[in-house]
């Protein structure tokens, strides 16, 4: 189904992100047919180039990204058709009223801020001036969002001067990953998980965001940032949020993001003992984090694991564990709910029965799995075995089901006008309020990380916060 027409300003349009990303996730579903024939993207940078010239960037970059899948070259040329550019200066006058007089009244306008946060204020504050935001208009913006609380409420300051909050889309591109999607499908829409999902039924929750890329590239921002900036304070407290929270009454933004600001809120504060920082260190004549961050002396972590305790009624004597780091055995993300162990055994001679194991896929190979105990197929004494009820999206959903990027879903939704899978302001500033003295208590520390090797799954400290309670962490990289 089409949304409606719309004109899309993306600026940053030369960017990174923009060509990765967001131009692809349009092309793909305009293809699709989800974009209607008046919809306009207008990419707006600072480089000097002609609108034929900003197309051929596109252009390439969405051959790069579809490689084969790209289609027929008429309908690329469409979709190409109703992209223009306009030289804008973000931090200066030019550009701006052409830019006003390329919007058409009457449609829905999208102003998608793919630039550094510093310019986020700067940008919406000459959307507002100029009048080019309109009361249908949306403003997206990326993380970094802030890099603590004050820095954040201060971006939400500058946004809220001259956007309603209904307007402003704060994107953590985990919230479209189709299955982080499907937690709460899985969670509420059906009638067997949800009465055993509490701490009298569940152990602990392991939520694991590993990958095996390090920062090469990326360091200018990364060494200032590290994991718990870049990955925990945002992705991984989302994917707690939507885990752990109650079941909203409704499925509406604010009665979704209402019930995640109440666990951010419940989230007790994380002790050192609690915490494993670490470092990946060189390999056998490779490189290691500090030669890719460019300071001998860096004390940055690419490596975090903790143990959370969601001080509530549902959760309390439940810990949840995360863990998430760079340059690690394998790209791999999941969320593992592991349930008590069986309270007796009947049957003899089989040892302690193991808790079931639910495990929600992110990456790769998107899916669910059930781990469960069953009797040993064959003759002689009953003998039980781990198999896991495996259900794979791709194969469930057979061909039809292209994986969808996450932007593509978020970017569309931005159209829509639904802020459900978007951030809100309060919700930012709660998860940095949890973040801050954990971070300022490292910043006091003068010791470096642990360091891992590359291609491992962490340093020894994180293994430790586990067997100090009895439990094991999930192996990385072995499915
Ligand atoms: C980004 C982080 O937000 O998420 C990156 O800045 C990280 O450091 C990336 O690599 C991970 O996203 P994905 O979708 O590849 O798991």
């Amino acid at each position: 189904i089409p949304v409606e027409p719309f004109d899309l300003v993306l600026f940053g349009a030369t960017g990174d992100l923009a060509h990765r990303k967001i131009l692809p996730g349009l092309f793909h579903r305009f293809v699709v047919g989800q974009m209607p024939d008046t919809a306009r993207i207008i990419g707006s940078a600072r480089s000097d180039m002609s609108v034929e010239e900003f197309r051929g960037t596109v252009r390439a970059a969405i051959l790069e990204q579809a490689g084969d899948e790209v289609g027929p070259e008429e309908v690329l040329a469409d979709f190409l058709s109703r992209i223009d550019y306009v030289r804008v200066n973000a931090t200066g006058d030019e550009g701006w009223d052409e830019l006003a007089g390329k919007l058409r009244a009457d449609r829905v306008r999208a102003f998608y801020l793919s630039v550094a946060p510093s310019l986020f204020a700067e940008i919406a504050e000459r959307l507002h001036a100029g009048g080019l935001a309109t009361g249908d208009s949306r403003i997206v913006v990326e993380k970094p969002f802030g890099r603590d609380l004050q820095s954040a409420q201060e971006l939400n300051a500058g946004l809220r001067a001259c956007f309603d909050e209904h307007q402003i889309y704060r994107i953590d591109h985990y919230l479209g990953k189709e299955t982080v999607q499907n937690l709460m499908a899985l969670r509420f829409a059906n009638s067997l998980f949800e009465p055993l999902w509490n701490s009298t039924h569940i152990d602990h929750v392991q939520i694991t965001v590993a990958e095996s890329l390090g920062i090469e590239g990326r360091e200018a921002y990364y060494d200032k940032s590290g994991a718990m900036r870049d990955m925990v304070q945002n992705h991984l407290v989302q994917l707690l949020c939507l885990t752990a929270m109650e079941p909203p009454s409704k499925f509406t933004p604010n009665a979704v993001r209402d019930e995640k600001v109440k666990v951010i809120e419940a989230l007790d504060p994380v002790p050192d003992e609690d915490i494993a920082r670490g470092q990946y260190r060189a390999e056998k004549g490779g490189d290691g984090y500090l030669d890719h961050a460019g300071d001998p002396s860096s004390r940055t972590e690419s490596f975090v694991a903790m143990k959370v305790r969601v001080a509530n009624w549902r959760w309390s004597g439940t810990p949840f564990y995360l863990r998430t780091g760079k340059r690690l055995r394998a790209r791999e993300s999941e969320i593992a709910v592991v349930f008590r162990d069986p309270p007796h055994t009947i049957f003899p001679n089989v040892g302690h029965l193991r808790g079931n194991v639910l495990v929600i896929r992110l990456q790769p190979d998107e899916g669910i799995t059930l781990r469960t105990t069953i009797k040993d197929p064959g003759p002689g004494g009953l003998r039980l075995k781990e198999v896991s009820l495996d259900m794979s999206f791709a194969e469930a959903l057979g061909a039809d089901s292209r994986p969808q990027d996450a932007y593509e879903r978020l970017v569309m939704d931005v159209i829509r006008g639904d802020q459900t899978l978007f951030m809100r302001g309060d919700e930012v500033e709660a998860a940095w309020t949890w973040a801050d003295p954990i971070i300022r208590a490292w910043d006091e520390r003068t010791d470096q990380p642990t360091p891992y090797d590359t291609g491992s799954s962490g340093p020894e400290d994180a293994l430790m916060l586990m067997h100090r309670d009895g439990r094991r962490w999930r192996q990385v990289g072995e499915g």
